[in-house]
């Protein structure tokens, strides 16, 4: 559920008409929901109602937005982080550094001492090269760093290759068959405490089968770590529950999710904690545009040229992912369209023959399911500008990020002397 829906015959955010954010923010422009936010964050938590006082820290790299955190770090919400910036972002929005997980491969020096420094609660281990310079950082600097092993269970997430994490040939966590010996070899050096094991094998899954493979993996491990002596107390089962991207497409609810949870980690007897981020954030945020021109140069289906573009929406030219497309003021006409914007490639597309709501120049449309991996997988290609970021509050709207101008990247450039 949503808060993106027509009423009478215009798009809303909540209370609010999107012409107006149009007309007074510009386009393209990517629209939150704070209430479908605060909704998901809650389903997400309830659906965890089977779990002894599970944790829950949102993947920041699906929406980092300050204002976006804030709404989650006022439910309750940590942070998954993976890197300085995104450490530095959440604790800007008052997320508790104890709740704060640091993930990723390639942490640095100083990246790893910025999170001993912060004081977070755990650091997600990716190999054993990794914890030895934890561990050597947190000596130096008088600091126990509390962390966790991430296994990598050689499981199929079956979703697109590139966002499945979880195969032996990628390159996430340890493998798992060796997983005692690290563990074992971490734990014994001064300046780790080792306490649980973490798992995440990719985003966008369809299906809850792999996940329970994976975590049927990672409780006959706890088993065998508690066996050679290890002290085990937490487990971090990551993100990666799918949403629907296409009206009508069904995947496994959160509640779904839960029981499996539930199920599976029983006589686990850790404290559990999640990295959810898509799940929250997807739905809660649309990216809004504006058609430029129709351009019909064949009897083929026409070019419809939004202003936004690959730059601001990546996801269908780098995983072939769809979002629906609708028109924000639709007149009941539908027609087969290309939607494509104004990058030169052909990469830049977002739909080929779709059918969907006919749109004319000066329309405005959205993309929907735009809130997880939308702005913050942008750039500036094509010398186009960062686009804004509006959160929406009932009948209130703010600016949460300021639309960056070209000429603003353009003045971080420098000419050197030597070549005026
Ligand atoms: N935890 C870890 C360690 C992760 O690597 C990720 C996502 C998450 C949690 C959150 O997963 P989620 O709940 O959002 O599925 N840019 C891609 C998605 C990349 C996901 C990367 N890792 C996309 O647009 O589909």
């Amino acid at each position: 559920m949503d808060h993106f829906q027509l009423r009478n015959g215009v798009m809303h955010a909540e209370d609010i008409p999107l012409p107006r954010i149009a007309e007074e923010v510009g386009t393209p422009v990517y629209v939150y929901s704070r209430a479908t936010l605060v909704r998901h964050a809650r389903v997400f938590r309830d659906a965890l109602s089977g779990v002894r006082n599970p944790h829950i820290a949102f993947a920041v790299k699906s929406n980092p937005n300050l204002a976006v955190l804030k709404v989650l770090s006022r439910e309750g919400y940590g942070a998954d982080v993976v890197s300085g910036g995104e450490l530095t972002r959440a604790l800007a929005a008052d997320m508790k550094p104890e709740d704060i997980v640091f993930s990723g491969v390639g942490k640095t020096d100083a990246e790893l001492l910025q999170g001993l420094e912060a004081n977070i609660g755990q650091f997600n281990l990716e190999s054993e090269e990794e914890g030895r310079e934890l561990a050597a950082i947190a000596a130096r600097a008088g600091k126990v760093a509390r962390c966790a092993l991430r296994v990598n269970p050689d499981v199929d997430a079956r979703t697109h290759e590139k966002i499945s994490t979880g195969k032996a040939e990628n390159k996430f966590g340890v493998p798992i068959d060796r997983a005692v010996e690290i563990y074992s070899a971490l734990a014994a050096l001064p300046g780790m405490e080792m306490r649980g094991i973490a798992v995440h094998i990719g985003s966008q899954l369809s299906t809850l089968e792999p996940l329970e493979t994976a975590f049927g993996k990672v409780g006959a491990l706890i088993t065998e770590l508690r066996a050679a002596g290890q002290s085990v107390t937490h487990a971090d089962l990551g993100g990666g529950l799918g949403v629907p991207y296409k009206a009508g497409e069904v995947l496994p609810s959160p509640a779904e999710y839960g029981a499996m949870v539930a199920r599976v980690t029983a006589d686990w007897d850790c404290a559990l904690s999640f990295e959810p981020g898509r799940v929250i954030a997807g739905n809660a945020g649309i990216l809004l545009t504006r058609v430029i021109r129709v351009k019909r140069s064949s009897n083929a289906s026409p070019f419809v040229v939004v202003d936004a573009a690959m730059n601001d929406l990546a996801r269908p030219a780098m995983y072939g992912a769809w979002h629906d497309i609708e028109a924000v003021e639709p007149t009941g006409s539908k027609s087969t369209s290309h939607i494509v914007g104004p990058i030169c490639e052909t990469g830049d597309t977002f739909a080929m023959n779709r059918e969907m709501d006919t749109l004319e120049s000066g329309d405005l449309a959205i993309f929907r399911t735009a809130g997880a991996y939308g702005a913050t997988m942008a750039s500036s290609y094509n010398s186009r500008g960062f686009v804004a970021e509006v959160l929406v509050d009932g009948d209130k709207y703010a600016v949460v990020a300021d639309r960056l101008p070209p000429a603003d990247i353009m003045g971080a450039e420098r000419v050197p002397d030597w070549l005026e």
